[in-house]
């Protein structure tokens, strides 16, 4: 039996761990065999990766677009083989908090070409798609209000408490990627508008994730 492949993408402050929460509560209510893991996080290799980052932020040193690309890549190739694609074929439910639109969102916005990311995906995910995809939309300008209080809060990890600008203006054009990306794949990913109260999100979410997973042989009724 071969498994189901959901991931789960959108700006900062788009409510996706919040949703990918929900959803992985849900379906290990209903007994169903899953794996809930991260990009970069989902390895000893990816937590390193995520501890560069913050370090990276805290020193203030700027990587070239191309040296971030392939940190990327890397905690994905080592993620796919190590994680992703061993739990696909034992037959289990993969959802991911973050992917490949991820990388064409963030790194595309930072000048990274396309031709550049296509050989990478060609290489690393050798044709491996998501089943779906749960792109939660939500307007940078809301978004990054919502981190910065959280931030204010509790502490970010990767987010400061302000942002400017010209950040600002990043997350609009990371945000139009992923709006781009949904455009042209419609079969594969669901935008679903995140400004709506979190149950009625996530109740979006599963209109798309039943019938896959009934589809998939998963009984969720
Ligand atoms: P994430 O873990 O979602 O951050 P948070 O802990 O705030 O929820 O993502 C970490 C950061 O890495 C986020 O700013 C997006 C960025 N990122 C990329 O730039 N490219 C990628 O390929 C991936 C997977 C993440």
């Amino acid at each position: 039996m071969q498994g189901v492949f959901i991931t789960i993408e959108g700006v900062e402050g788009s409510g996706k761990s919040t949703q990918l929460l929900r959803l992985s509560e849900r379906l290990r209510r209903l007994g169903l065999p899953l794996v809930v893991s991260k990009e970069p996080g989902g390895t000893a290799l990816g937590r390193e990766l995520r501890r560069l980052l913050l370090e990276r932020h805290a020193s203030g040193e700027t990587w070239c677009s191309e040296a971030e690309l392939l940190l990327f890549y890397a905690d994905r190739a080592q993620h796919l083989e190590t994680v992703v694609r061993p739990s696909l074929a034992a037959g289990k439910i993969v959802l991911l908090d973050r992917f490949e639109d991820s990388t064409r969102a963030y790194q595309g916005a930072s000048g990274v070409a396309e031709s550049a990311l296509d050989r990478l995906s060609e290489l690393v995910l050798r044709g491996l798609k998501p089943h779906l995809t749960v792109m939660l939309d939500l307007d940078p300008e809301v978004s990054l209000q919502r981190v910065e209080v959280r931030n204010l809060a509790l502490g970010g990890e990767f987010s400061e408490t302000r942002f400017d600008q010209a950040e600002l203006e990043f997350h609009r054009r990371v945000r139009n990627r992923f709006l781009v990306i949904a455009q042209n794949h419609p079969n594969r990913v669901a935008l679903i508008p995140a400004r709506n109260p979190v149950d009625q999100v996530a109740a979006s979410i599963w209109v798309r994730v039943a019938p896959l997973l009934r589809s998939a042989g998963f009984g969720v009724d």
